[in-house]
């Protein structure tokens, strides 16, 4: 029973979303590498992250190792540089420490590069079959405008983490119109669905292939857990309590010291947090963020609830009830506008809970997609029949019970880069990412059908 998503398979408009999808990723990129001054570039703001400048040459050395080796056959430009922007020849607390290229080198090196990456780019052939495979379907340009925009959102946790003099501002999301009226959580119906894509042209190779998975009927939250809800679990001593948390999660807690959501402090008898250098109060009805999996798991507990397993929020997000079809996005196929989510940098903070009635899904789930990465209670794991490609560092080296899934994507994410279908992972432990989560619970038997 794979039914699978309508999407384009036309070369001239993959083409065309390719070139766009690169110049986007470019401008963010420029963007968040020019607002801070040189030294603030080559500093390293966390041991949890890289230099900026390392971010910036490692976009341009990916580009120059897929578009112009592998797909056009080019010579290295700077053989000597590669190992330095090798993500697993250097942990990111070395980083600094390497002879990089300084910022100007870093952007020359990758300016080159694109020049070159866009030639290349307009000869590909971006045909669905036939030809080399990289370039079936433009996927290696899309590859890199993905890798790009991961690492524009990588730069945005650095620029939260940085201290200092805000360097980066946005306009604010709209408000609520009116307080969203629907139910707290839904039902979604047990039985088959289509999870993940073979169709998809630039799905990831942890994304494919298409696969019919059963799944019970459960209840889902229509919208992601906001701050007075999270404010309630902290009045209630809920960090104290042990009964709410996993081992591992206490002993977080213990060697962090951590009493709260990261960036968040007390003060006069409110809660304080400080976003991209300016400190401010906690607003009540935005999705909670900075929290870590075991603090999203814990909280789950306390409300009496679960964290949705996986293949829970891939159905919540695309499965359409009265087609039985599994949709690109919770709204349908087509690409989203800012009408259906907050991405892309747009706005740096999520919207209000109960946004974008435009972006809900078929049983009224909202703000699946943008927003908040959620976290689910499921492993990254390869689905049935995986295939690594184009190389097993992308994902492959990753599965297995370490990391935990999160998905939909954050206000951080541009839209190349998130879709129904698409995986993010990461330690249980961790709190800078742009992640909050949405509970579940089971349904009752007689719900079930
Ligand atoms: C998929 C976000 C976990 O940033 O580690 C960037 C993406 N892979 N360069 C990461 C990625 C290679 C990856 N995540
Ligand atoms: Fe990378």
């Amino acid at each position: 029973m794979t039914t699978e998503e309508n999407v384009t398979t036309d070369p001239e408009a993959l083409r065309r979303r390719a070139t766009d999808a690169l110049l986007t990723a470019r401008r963010r990129t420029t963007l968040l590498t020019s607002c801070v001054e040189g030294p603030e570039l080559t500093a390293q703001h966390s041991p949890l992250m890289s230099p900026l400048v390392w971010d910036l040459a490692h976009i341009g050395n990916q580009e120059e190792q897929w578009l112009l080796r592998a797909v056009d056959g080019r010579e290295a430009m700077r053989p000597e540089i590669d190992p330095l922007y090798d993500a697993f020849e250097h942990p990111r607390a070395e980083r600094p420490r390497l002879p990089l290229l300084a910022p100007q080198e870093a952007r020359g090196y990758a300016a080159e590069v694109r020049g070159r990456a866009l030639d290349v780019l307009e000869k590909a052939s971006f045909a669905a079959d036939g030809g080399a495979r990289l370039t079936r379907s433009g996927f290696a340009f899309g590859m890199i405008a993905q890798h790009e925009q991961q690492h524009d959102e990588t730069m945005l946790i650095t620029h939260q983490l940085r201290t200092g003099a805000p360097a980066l501002t946005a306009p604010d999301p709209d408000p609520l119109d009116a307080p969203f009226g629907g139910p707290a959580e839904v039902l979604v119906p047990g039985g088959p669905f289509t999870m993940g894509t073979t169709a998809e042209p630039w799905a990831l190779d942890n994304e494919r292939p298409a696969h019919t998975r059963h799944v019970p009927a459960f209840h889902i939250d229509t919208t992601p857990v906001t701050n007075a809800a999270y404010m309630e679990f902290l009045a209630d001593g809920g960090y104290r309590d042990e009964r709410w948390w996993a081992p591992a999660g206490r002993a977080m807690l213990r060697d962090g010291g951590i009493e709260a959501p990261r960036f968040w402090r007390r003060e006069g008898g409110q809660w304080l947090r400080r976003r991209f250098g300016v400190t401010e109060a906690v607003p009540p009805d935005e999705p909670v963020l900075h929290v870590s999996w075991y603090e999203a798991d814990a909280y789950a507990r306390w409300a009496g609830r679960r964290l949705p397993t996986e293949e829970e929020w891939e159905k919540a997000a695309r499965f359409d009830p009265v087609s039985g079809r599994s949709t690109r996005y919770p709204w349908g196929d087509a690409d989203p506008t800012p009408q259906h989510a907050n991405l892309g940098q747009r706005h740096l903070r999520p919207a209000p809970a109960g946004s974008y009635p435009l972006g809900e899904s078929p049983l009224g789930v909202r703000q699946l997609i943008g927003d908040v990465w959620e976290w689910t209670a499921s492993d990254f794991l390869p689905y049935p029949g995986f295939v690594a490609y184009p190389y097993r560092e992308y994902s492959e080296v990753f599965f297995g019970p370490d990391h935990k899934v999160l998905r939909g994507g954050s206000f951080a994410v541009d839209q190349v880069v998130c879709r129904g279908t698409f995986r993010n992972w990461d330690y249980p432990i961790r709190r800078q990412i742009f992640a909050g989560f949405r509970t579940a619970r089971d349904a009752y038997p007689q719900e079930a059908s």
